[in-house]
């Protein structure tokens, strides 16, 4: 086993959630010339193949439903280690899953299939991008396998500490 093998290993049986955002169920069809031929399904087949390899648990939920998306942030409070996560248009306006995101005090990957950053400048502002650990744009549906391979290290790196004990970011950040 490789060197970063041997430290993605200390995240095993650990559980990864990945949240699609609005719309994102029309991929395959939608815009394919921006967000590429894959269709969720198939997104998220390579996740669930990428999972089995690293060796770690994968919930996945989509929804067009801004509080749908921060009820299941809310609920991986204490039974997921990491969330990737792609809030798609709401990335520009969600105050709400921003502050369900803090709440959860969950290290985060935020990213999208295309560069937010070569487009419309309305796309450039994201409201999660500081409560996340990064950001990856613009790689297609491999944002989506390096988003999980960072959630990965993330938790690997992270000082094993019980999911209950956790606080949420804003209480371990100096005032
Ligand atoms: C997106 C980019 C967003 O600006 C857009 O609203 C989306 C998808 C992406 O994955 O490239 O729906 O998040």
């Amino acid at each position: 086993m490789s060197a970063r093998g041997v430290e993605d290993a200390r995240a095993r049986g650990k559980t990864v959630l990945v949240l699609h955002g609005p719309n994102l169920n029309l991929l395959g069809r939608r815009e394919p010339d921006v967000y590429g031929p894959l269709t969720l399904d198939q997104i998220n087949e390579r996740l669930h193949a990428l999972a089995a390899e690293l060796g770690v648990e994968l919930e996945i939920f989509q929804s067009n439903v801004e509080g749908e998306l921060v009820d299941r942030i809310q609920e991986a409070a204490d039974v997921t280690h990491a969330i990737v996560i792609n809030p798609a248009a709401y990335t520009h306006t969600s105050v709400a899953i921003r502050d369900a995101i803090v709440a959860v005090g969950l290290p985060v990957i935020e990213v999208h299939l295309s560069n937010v950053h070569r487009r419309e400048e309305f796309r450039h502002r994201s409201l999660i991008s500081d409560v996340a650990v990064g950001q990856i744009t613009g790689f297609g549906a491999d944002s989506y396998l390096l988003g999980l391979r960072a959630a990965v290290r993330v938790i690997a790196n992270s000082r094993s500490r019980s999911l209950k004990t956790r606080r949420p970011l804003k209480a371990r950040r100096p005032a």
